[in-house]
């Protein structure tokens, strides 16, 4: 008996262990506890990058820095001393602007290595013309005002510009033929693009010097009045004004504007002694075009020699200026000078 009921124990203790086990192992089978277990092994695993990086970092950052730092500073000090501004001057002190129009004068600070060369501008009238910070001068409507550029660092140091703002231009046609020169301008509004009657002649020009063994290309041709007045300033930039406007129209004084102008092949005075150079001088007028700025008018035009600079009239205004012997200007009776 005593066998029989250690038996029965034995069963049950048995029994109650099994059951256990199989409780323990269904828990695990929440799908939750599934679905985080392998995001917390990836946090874990980005978690012990970073336990490494500062490990090498810290060994060798400390080694360097401490040694070089005190050296440097003493020396470098002595460079940064003040230097006072004592004059700003201006490329132009008065400009006639036509409504709409814009002009920058270029400042010259004095002296050159002056610490602080800031510019702060201010008109006297924004009705009538407006500027930027940059020093844009932008004509808003008829009148005068001054415009004024003061140096941040020493505000009795200042120039001015005396600004006169005139109705847009009209267009001037002399014989039937658009007038574009120092005398006559450009509204800012004028832009017919491209495409203009001379644009088939050009191409045809072209194509004939080619026949003869003649290679033309075009370098340049329609340019709004914005266009001029970025290169115009590039050049007074670079030259200043006086010699910039031997060889660089103001903006809508420019014959590019009109689309009926054309710069050909290399913008350089020998062209004029190439065999490509002299082919314009001579064949051009059969298509409708004239060498717009010859060599010595340069007093009546007001622009040095261009021999690669030519003008659309058509061909019977052509053939005739160029059997005359004549620029434009003393053609028509006519100026080119600016009126200040
Ligand atoms: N180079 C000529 C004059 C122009 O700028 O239109
Ligand atoms: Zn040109």
């Amino acid at each position: 008996m005593r066998l029989i009921s250690a038996f029965i124990s034995c069963l049950l203790i048995c029994t109650f262990l099994l059951i256990g086990c199989s409780v323990k192992e269904n828990e695990p089978e929440n799908p939750v506890e599934n679905e985080e277990a392998p995001i917390v092994e990836e946090k874990g695993a980005e978690a012990e990058a970073p336990e490494e990086m500062p490990e090498e970092t810290v060994v060798t950052a400390p080694e360097e820095k401490p040694e070089e730092k005190p050296e440097e500073i003493p020396e470098e000090k002595p460079v940064a001393e003040y230097v006072a501004v004592e004059g700003f001057s201006l490329s132009f002190n008065s400009v006639t602007l036509s409504v709409g129009d814009k002009r920058m004068p270029i400042v010259s600070v004095t002296p050159s290595n002056a610490t602080n060369k800031g510019e702060s501008w201010i008109s006297s009238d924004e009705s009538v013309a407006r500027v930027d910070r940059l020093g844009n001068i932008t004509a808003i409507a008829e009148g005068t005002c001054t415009v004024t550029v003061t140096s941040t660092d020493n505000k009795d140091v200042y120039s001015t510009v005396n600004v006169t703002v005139v109705p847009q231009p009209d267009l001037t046609y002399i014989d039937g033929i658009l007038i574009v020169n120092k005398t006559y301008p450009l509204p800012n509004t004028y832009a017919p693009g491209w495409e203009t009657e001379a644009s088939g002649p050009l191409w045809e020009m072209i194509s004939a010097a080619k026949a003869e063994g003649i290679n033309l290309w075009m370098t340049s041709g329609y340019r709004s009045y914005y266009d001029q007045e970025y290169i115009y300033n590039g050049y007074v930039a670079r030259d200043g004004q006086a010699e910039a406007d031997t060889y660089s129209a103001r903006p809508g004084h420019s014959e590019h504007q009109t689309g009926l102008a054309y710069d050909l092949n290399d913008l350089a005075s020998n062209f004029g002694e190439t065999a490509e150079g002299k082919w314009v001088a001579e064949n051009c007028h059969k298509y409708g075009f004239i060498v717009r700025y010859p060599k010595e008018k340069e007093a009546i035009t007001g622009y040095i020699y261009e021999p690669w600079h030519i003008r659309y009239l058509g061909v019977e205004k052509a053939t005739e200026v160029y059997e005359s012997g004549l620029c434009l200007e003393e053609f028509l009776g006519i100026t080119s000078v600016y009126a200040e």
